[in-house]
């Protein structure tokens, strides 16, 4: 039988946040071609690997799902390692919801199980990257009501090739 990790946020106690298994890849491969497919090709053989190899992989990856619906994956995401090697700074990756259940609470269930998984590794930062914040505001309240801070942002009519904007939580006090 499967190990529930996680089961609440705040108030929703319906959420359940697992790890990915196989059968949850085409939903996570739809919720990521609803909003970047450019990156479905990267991430699945990535989430892939991890399922084959959990114990194995420095990065990690859940789902999300309600109670009521246990075979219905509502979100994902993940984390990853700092690819220049940065000692116990974490990268959030490819966290997603289904749009027709934004707002509520399951990518907060998500962020908050990696919290409490990164603070157990001993991690001390955890950063995101995305996309500017008018075009992406909801992106943006769900870092900033996260707790995270905007630390740096890259404008294309700076030159820039893409609006970026980078945040950052802090792990420890
Ligand atoms: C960002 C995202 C993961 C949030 O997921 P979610 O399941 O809606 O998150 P929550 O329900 O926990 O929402 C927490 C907060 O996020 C903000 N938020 C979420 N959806 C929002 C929306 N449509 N408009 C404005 N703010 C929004 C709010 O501050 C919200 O808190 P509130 O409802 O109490 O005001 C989701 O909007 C998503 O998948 N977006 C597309 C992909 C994306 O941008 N991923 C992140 C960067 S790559």
């Amino acid at each position: 039988m499967m190990k529930m990790e996680s089961a609440m946020t705040g108030g929703k106690s319906n959420i359940i946040v697992r790890k990915v298994i196989e059968s949850d890849l085409p939903v996570i491969a739809k919720l990521i071609d609803e909003y970047n497919p450019e990156h479905t090709p990267s991430h699945v053989p990535y989430i892939e690997k991890y399922i084959a190899d959990p114990m194995g992989a420095a990065y990690a990856f859940f789902v999300a799902y309600g109670l009521d619906d246990v075979n219905g994956v509502l979100g994902c995401g993940g984390y990853t390692p700092d690819s220049d090697g940065a000692m116990g700074v974490y990268w959030l990756g490819a966290i997603y919801t289904s749009r027709s259940h934004w707002r509520s609470g399951i990518g907060s269930a998500i962020l908050q199980h990696i919290i409490r998984q990164l603070k157990s590794l001993g991690a001390v930062k955890l950063m995101t990257d995305t996309g500017g914040k008018e075009n992406q505001p909801e992106a943006h309240n769900f870092y900033v009501k996260n707790g995270f801070r905007l630390i740096s942002e890259r404008k294309k009519s700076d030159g820039y090739p893409e609006d970026e904007s980078i945040y950052r939580l802090d792990l420890v006090p």
